[in-house]
């Protein structure tokens, strides 16, 4: 297993805006994709990460999600999935917090589905139907615009709902409303990933 290179926005590769395509099986190559795929997730806090983010533009995917949001040190539910495919999604929506191992530092309130049902691809190669709701349906999601090259922050309704974190004297983290960077003008420092909520 290996720890693959995350491409971010900066990186400027089209890989992140394209669609991504079919994988036509599962075979060694692909298992051993989603091992190198779950250790540079795991190794980066994230909840979930999609080939694209690697620099493949395969439609491959995974996720480790906590099975009670309120207790995230508690047993996850893992997803190696190829081929996503939203079959239904509930009319409901939920806003919740999400940010991207592609764009460093920035996070933002999104509305998503609260259920929904996938079909894919498992690891052993059958097609299977994976119903979620809650967190992992939202990590889901995220993932699935992956690998249809869309970015969390087109699903933003609004720039007030955009925000990234940062330290206060008592070293607790604090929301900073996001500002569209000047021309020019470098960054803002993002704090380390370690301080950071995890991300997708
Ligand atoms: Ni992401």
């Amino acid at each position: 297993m290996a720890i693959r290179n995350i491409v971010t926005v900066g990186d400027h590769d089209p890989v992140l805006r394209r669609p991504a395509t079919p994988v036509r099986r599962v075979d060694h190559a692909l298992q051993a994709l989603w091992d190198d795929m779950f250790e540079t997730m795991t190794d980066a806090k994230g909840l979930g990460l999609a080939a694209p983010q690697i620099g493949l533009g395969w439609q491959v995917m995974v996720a480790s999600v906590p099975v009670d949001e309120a207790n995230p040190e508690a047993e996850r539910e893992h997803f190696a999935l190829a081929n996503p495919e939203l079959l239904w999604v509930s009319i409901d929506l939920e806003e919740g917090q999400e940010g991207c191992l592609s764009i460093p530092g920035l996070y933002g309130d999104v509305d998503r589905h609260l259920e929904i049902r996938v079909r894919a691809l498992g690891r052993n190669g059958r097609t299977r139907i994976v119903e979620a709701s809650g967190l992992a349906a939202r990590v889901l999601q995220h993932e699935i615009d992956h690998l249809n090259g869309v970015l969390f922050t087109e699903r933003i309704t609004s720039y007030d709902k955009l925000y990234t974190f940062r330290e206060n004297e008592e070293g607790e983290l604090e929301k900073v409303p996001y500002r569209p960077p000047k021309a020019g003008t470098p960054p803002p420092p993002v704090l380390s990933r370690d301080r950071l909520p995890p991300t997708e």
